[in-house]
């Protein structure tokens, strides 16, 4: 009997610990983050020493070693920076470089993908090399890159407003969303996009759909993209229901909601699913270098502990937010079941009924 209690509270523990030692922290859709950033890397003037950047654009985080990538674009550098450390110091992971901006970094053996805008490709850098090999044919004002699990590689083809995908078992690319060289607002169509976000759960995709003022969800094998946040109709404003110039879109797979940079209107926009509006979380105080302002934010991450970076571009600068609260939406909220304090308490009520069960047992 001892045995077999002692047996079922290692369970409990395990099951537990199991939860409790999940990567990330799970953001509520209501989380608040301090307005007031902290510049973390850069100044607010440009310059080309190892703690100062010159109009960043792109940013990655690479969560195994909570490495921060910039790509300090004007400085024709990417720069690496730890987050473990107070260091403001980057280290430089590739130079002379033109036109860079964006960034991803493969998990497996720090493998880097380069978007080239005006040298319109995406080259590949496997960590050591002296230089990239280009994936694919041309990708026209690549602005961004994305990867998923299998490796097949998203490409925001800006100029020809629309999103292509490579194969690297293939070595082909598809176009997925858009139509070639025809921009415009219908649901078929794309205007300059700068970013793809490839959600790996469920194989769909979000572009920020930058002079359409919108952000585009695609689902598989689909033509068509759904307004998910901004105007249908491609009209920019600076209201809670518009963005204007959107250009990096960032999504919560446990909860659906997107964050977005809305760059025109200095500030981050949190969306709902099914929301007409949005949230504006930092920034949207004026263009400025104030430490509650942005000036053309570009891109944004989230650290594990659900802190908050905005690549601030035009204040030469990285902002971090810490996150102060992250207390599940009130109860008439149907969000409220994607916390994580929710998680541990599901897995509190099931240790109790395991520790019953065993008593009756
Ligand atoms: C926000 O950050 C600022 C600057 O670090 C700090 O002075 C302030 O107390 C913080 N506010 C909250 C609510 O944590
Ligand atoms: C860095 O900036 C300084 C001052 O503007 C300039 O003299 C120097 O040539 C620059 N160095 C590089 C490597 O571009
Ligand atoms: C940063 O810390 C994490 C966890 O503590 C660790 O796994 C990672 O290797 C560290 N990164 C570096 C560069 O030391
Ligand atoms: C992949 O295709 C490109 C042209 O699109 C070609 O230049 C390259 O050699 C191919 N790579 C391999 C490994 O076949
Ligand atoms: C998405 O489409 C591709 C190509 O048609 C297919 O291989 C893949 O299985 C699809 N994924 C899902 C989740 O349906
Ligand atoms: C929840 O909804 C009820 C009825 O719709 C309302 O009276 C109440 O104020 C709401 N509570 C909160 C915390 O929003």
């Amino acid at each position: 009997m001892l045995k077999k209690i002692t047996f079922l509270f290692y369970i409990q523990v395990l099951v537990l610990y199991s939860f409790l030692s999940v990567e990330a922290i799970n953001l509520s859709p209501c989380a608040k983050w301090n307005t007031t950033g902290i510049t973390i890397f850069g100044s607010n003037s440009k310059g080309n020493g190892s703690n100062e950047l010159s109009l960043p654009q792109g940013m990655f985080l690479h969560e195994k070693t909570n490495m921060l990538y910039v790509v300090d674009t004007d400085n024709r550098r990417i720069q690496m920076f730890s987050l473990n450390q107070t260091s403001t110091t980057g280290i430089t992971v590739a130079s002379n470089i033109n036109s860079m901006y964006a960034v991803y970094v493969d998990d497996d053996e720090m493998t880097m993908y380069i978007a080239l805008r005006f040298e319109n490709r995406v080259e590949k850098w496997i960590k050591g090399a002296l230089e990239g090999e280009q994936i694919g044919n041309q990708c026209k004002q690549c602005r961004n890159v994305w990867l998923d699990k299998d490796k097949n590689v998203y490409m925001t083809e800006s100029g020809t407003h629309s999103i292509l995908k490579w194969s690297p078992k293939t070595n082909t690319s598809i176009t997925i969303s858009g139509r070639i060289d025809e921009q415009g607002h219908t649901t078929d169509r794309l205007y300059f996009p700068t970013h793809v976000y490839f959600n790996q759960a469920n194989d769909v995709w979000y572009i920020a759909d930058t002079l359409n003022h919108r952000i585009q969800k695609w689902n598989n094998n689909s033509k068509e993209g759904i307004t998910v946040a901004g105007s249908k109709d491609g009209v920019g404003g600076d209201n809670a229901a518009s963005l204007a110039n959107p250009l990096y879109v960032w999504v919560d797979e446990q909860s659906s909601v997107i964050y977005i940079v809305d760059s025109d209107n200095d500030r981050v926009q949190r969306w709902l699913p099914n929301e007409l509006f949005g949230s504006t979380i930092v920034g949207g105080t004026g263009a400025g270098s104030k430490s509650n302002q942005l000036k053309q934010p570009t891109s944004l991450v989230f650290d594990k502990l659900g802190n908050l970076y905005v690549c601030d571009s035009k204040n030469h600068r990285i902002q971090m937010y810490a996150l102060i609260d992250n207390q599940p939406c009130s109860k008439n909220h149907s969000y409220s079941l994607f916390t994580k304090t929710n998680n541990i308490n599901i897995v509190i009520l099931l240790s109790w009924i395991i520790s019953i069960g065993s008593r009756l047992i």
